[in-house]
């Protein structure tokens, strides 16, 4: 269903970064930190580009089993494309850095491994995007969330009408358009645009803590399921059905699914290949 996994004997560099931080720590979470905390971490074109890098970077590791997005300093998660470079563009170019930012973060949501935006303070329109395309989003209570761009007189250009409505829905997606309004935490979390909000003290163990259970699951299971859901909602209920039953079929060809299933049946703790 999606490409086949890294050459596991392979040692991956990781590439250099001037606007990222990446850690990948004992249990194989990708610590991805977009960090220009003076500008609240804002989406320029570099950031973009190193998100792609960093990203399609960990998906090929095998030591990276998940990855967290999160914004540096405690301000913002990230406050938005840079307005100062698009304050200089014409038609043409914006189109471009529309389709280049939503190509970017097409590669974020296919990424076969569980992506989990962890967000303290603003994630404002390219920021709420780029949280939007991640797998599941954890909110501080502090947290405030929106897509401002009508109050700049420009519309969202990172998947945004598009990711919100499929998350949230039409209604809550044009509301939070058409007001440009930056809702708290706790309402995000009531209309589904984030999965779970807690104290900012607790936030990155709730991640952890999430990222630790995916990853005791079957990872060839994990991946499949996104790449299922995923294309699912580009396709009809039938069609969609059609995919799921194909994946179904074919998971059944795994190690993963053999070791789960005897695993159950032996009343043990299955082990997990990822093949
Ligand atoms: N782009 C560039 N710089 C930004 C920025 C952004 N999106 N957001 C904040 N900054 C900069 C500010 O200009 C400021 O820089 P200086 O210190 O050099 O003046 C610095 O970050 C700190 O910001 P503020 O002084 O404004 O901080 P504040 O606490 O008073 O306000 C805020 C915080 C409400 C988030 C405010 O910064 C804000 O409204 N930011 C813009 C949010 C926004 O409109 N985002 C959407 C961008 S358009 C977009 O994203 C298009 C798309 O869909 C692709």
């Amino acid at each position: 269903m999606y490409d086949e996994g890294p050459d596991y004997g392979e040692e991956l560099e990781a590439p250099e970064f001037e606007h990222l931080l990446l850690e990948v720590d004992d249990d194989g979470i990708a610590w991805i930190t977009v960090n220009r905390p003076k500008q609240l971490n804002a989406l320029n074109l570099e950031v973009v580009e190193e998100l792609r890098d960093c990203v399609s970077f960990c998906a090929e590791d095998p030591e990276v089993q998940a990855l967290v997005i999160r914004g540096g300093g405690d301000k913002a998660f990230v406050a938005g494309a840079d307005i100062q470079e698009l304050a200089a563009l014409g038609p043409l170019e914006a189109r471009e850095v529309s389709l280049n930012g939503q190509d970017m973060l097409a590669n974020v949501e296919s990424c076969p491994k569980p992506v989990i935006a962890c967000i303290q303070g603003y994630a404002l329109g390219g920021g709420l995007e780029l949280a939007l395309a991640c797998h599941l989003r954890v909110a501080s209570t502090e947290a405030r969330l929106g897509l401002p761009e009508t109050s700049l007189g420009l519309i969202p250009g990172y998947g945004g009408t598009a990711r919100l409505t499929r998350i949230a829905g039409v209604g809550v997606a044009r509301e939070w358009i058409l007001t440009g309004d930056a809702y708290p935490a706790e309402e995000a979390h009531r209309v589904g645009v984030v999965n779970r909000v807690v104290p900012p003290e607790r936030l990155e163990d709730e991640v952890r803590e999430l990222a630790r259970t995916i990853m005791k699951r079957g990872p060839y299971a994990v991946g499949t399921a996104l790449e299922v859901l995923r294309r699912g909602l580009e396709v009809g209920q039938s069609e969609a059905e059609n995919l799921e039953a194909d994946a179904f079929g074919m998971i059944f060809a795994t190690d993963d699914a053999r070791e789960g299933t005897s695993a159950f049946l032996e009343k043990r703790k299955p082990n997990f290949r990822g093949s």
